[in-house]
């Protein structure tokens, strides 16, 4: 075998031909199974309130997830919900106070459903927009409306997204006070022409102002964002942005591809397409920072995480106990997760709910019940379909003999469709069928573990494996 074949980071020629036809492709990314474009508004506060009380009753342990959309400015790729709110505004209205009052109304009229008082509290995530956007005084009063309302473990995970631009150390003391003990921080690169491009100038001194105070503090986890396919991004401006991450160290580093969707992100119509790198570059790009992370000792896991060996991540991932959901590749399989806040999104026994994205009519919402606007009770056979998918994402291969016993199905009869059409897949050497597993192949499967996961997702066309979608919320595969 050639040097070439045996490289854990590399392609051959005829896996960076198969790469460059599948890559092109436009597929979900199954932070959910089915994916969210496929809920339905028929799933509505009463279907939820019926799943709080379910949840209450199986008592299972729980997970909160907070979204606080605010921002000062807009990053030009952003697709997150979020609401830009400039500086003079945020602290002269009290959106923020009347955004806390209304979070209160909700954390209260969850945590008596759901019965909060009486589950442990395993973990909590700050997501949005910019959580650290909040005052101290406010993230006092967050945190307050949480403790008040559920029964935290004292060694749960509690996790908040910060941006290094505008947290000050103040801040970050008073969130670990309050029990915080893993940050995330938004970084995308380090380039100052691509940080000028997607509007987001962040200097490494302004980064590391924000790391050296997290260390200090003790947190125990620091997470960095990238993104790759940003406008004018080349492999040595990555190489740079790689070597100035590592002199940082964070714990566990998210290298997402960037989902250019100008039809829903209209913002990113700023973004020229010359600018953006093309051909095999944002290839180049992802096997470079293999390359950079697991020589370092990270762990490559899922499609675009990497972790140090004692991390949590990888921790789950050797404990098979990671899941995937909204975060991208997270701890915290088997909790139940209550969304609190606009769009956040709620994982209740076998459904889905979510919240209006829109804060007005989120708070509407609030004021007259839940905030619910959509949502999707699983059937048997999606549990059966998206466990298979979390299995394939999280590990890169699914064990088809435990999951017949699992859900009293044969594998080979269940997915008679899929499996003629995963031949194709076979041939092109993304994934290896054997007696009693299907797995991903190699690196060119791990990277392409988008394409075989269409294949089971049954509320896809059977073609889309090797078509792609032209719905506007699937993103470029690679
Ligand atoms: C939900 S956002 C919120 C993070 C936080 N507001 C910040 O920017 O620091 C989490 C991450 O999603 C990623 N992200 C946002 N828009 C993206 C896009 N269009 N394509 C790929 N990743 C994106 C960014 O890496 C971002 O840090
Ligand atoms: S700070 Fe985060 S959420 Fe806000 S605009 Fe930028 S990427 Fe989007």
């Amino acid at each position: 075998m050639s040097a070439m074949a045996t490289c854990d980071s590399c392609l051959t020629a005829r896996e960076r031909a198969a790469y460059a036809r599948y890559a092109r492709l436009a597929l979900p990314r199954h932070t959910s199974y089915p994916a969210v474009p496929f809920w339905s508004d028929a799933y509505n506060s009463e279907d939820y309130g019926a799943d709080l009380e379910a949840g209450r009753r199986a008592r299972k342990p729980l997970g909160l997830y907070v979204h606080v959309p605010f921002c000062e400015k807009l990053c030009f790729y952003c697709a997150c919900t979020r609401e830009i709110v400039p500086k003079s505004e945020f602290s002269s209205t009290g959106i923020a106070d009347s955004f806390l009052d209304a979070l209160e109304s909700e954390a209260r009229r969850l945590a008596g459903d759901a019965g909060g008082g009486d589950r442990w509290v395993h973990q909590i995530h700050l997501g949005g927009g910019t959580p650290s956007y909040l005052t101290c005084h406010q993230l006092e009063r967050l945190v307050g409306i949480l403790q008040q309302n559920f029964r935290i473990a004292p060694d749960g995970e509690f996790s908040v997204e910060i941006d290094a631009r505008s947290v000050s150390l103040e801040q970050l003391a008073t969130l670990r006070g309050l029990g915080c003990n893993r940050v995330s921080l938004g970084i995308q690169d380090f380039d100052p022409r691509v940080q000028r491009a997607v509007n987001r100038l962040q200097s490494f001194e302004v980064v590391k102002r924000v790391v050296d105070g997290c260390r200090a503090l003790g947190i125990a986890s620091l997470n960095f964002d990238l993104i790759y396919g940003l406008p004018f991004q080349t492999l040595n401006s990555m190489e740079d942005t790689l070597e100035k991450t590592l002199a940082l160290g964070p714990d566990r580093v998210a290298f997402y591809r960037l989902a250019v969707i100008p039809e829903m992100f209209r913002w990113q119509k700023v973004f020229k397409p010359a600018d953006l790198p093309s051909g095999e570059i944002p290839l180049e790009l992802m096997l470079l920072a293999l390359r950079c992370f697991t020589s370092e000792g990270y762990e490559f896991i899922g499609l675009d995480h990497f972790a140090r060996p004692n991390e949590a991540l990888a921790q789950a991932r050797q404990a098979r106990a990671l899941r995937r959901s909204f975060q991208g590749m997270t701890t915290g399989r088997g909790l139940e997760v209550l969304g609190i806040g606009p769009s956040a999104i709620s994982l209740l026994g076998n459904s889905y709910a979510q919240n209006a994205k829109d804060s007005a009519e989120w708070r509407t919402r609030v004021r007259q019940g839940y905030a619910t606007v959509r949502g999707w009770r699983l059937s048997a056979e999606d549990q059966l379909r998206g466990e298979l998918l979390q299995r394939l994402y999280s590990y890169g291969e699914v064990d088809t003999e435990g999951l017949e016993r699992e859900f009293g199905v044969s594998f080979a009869t269940h997915f008679a469709g899929e499996l003629t059409r995963l031949r194709l897949l076979e041939e092109d050497g993304l994934i290896e069928h054997r007696a009693g597993s299907l797995g991903l192949k190699g690196l060119l499967g791990r990277l392409l573990a988008r394409v075989p996961a269409a294949v089971f997702d049954a509320y896809l066309p059977p073609e889309a494996f090797h078509q792609g979608l032209s719905s506007p919320e699937a993103s470029r595969v690679g």
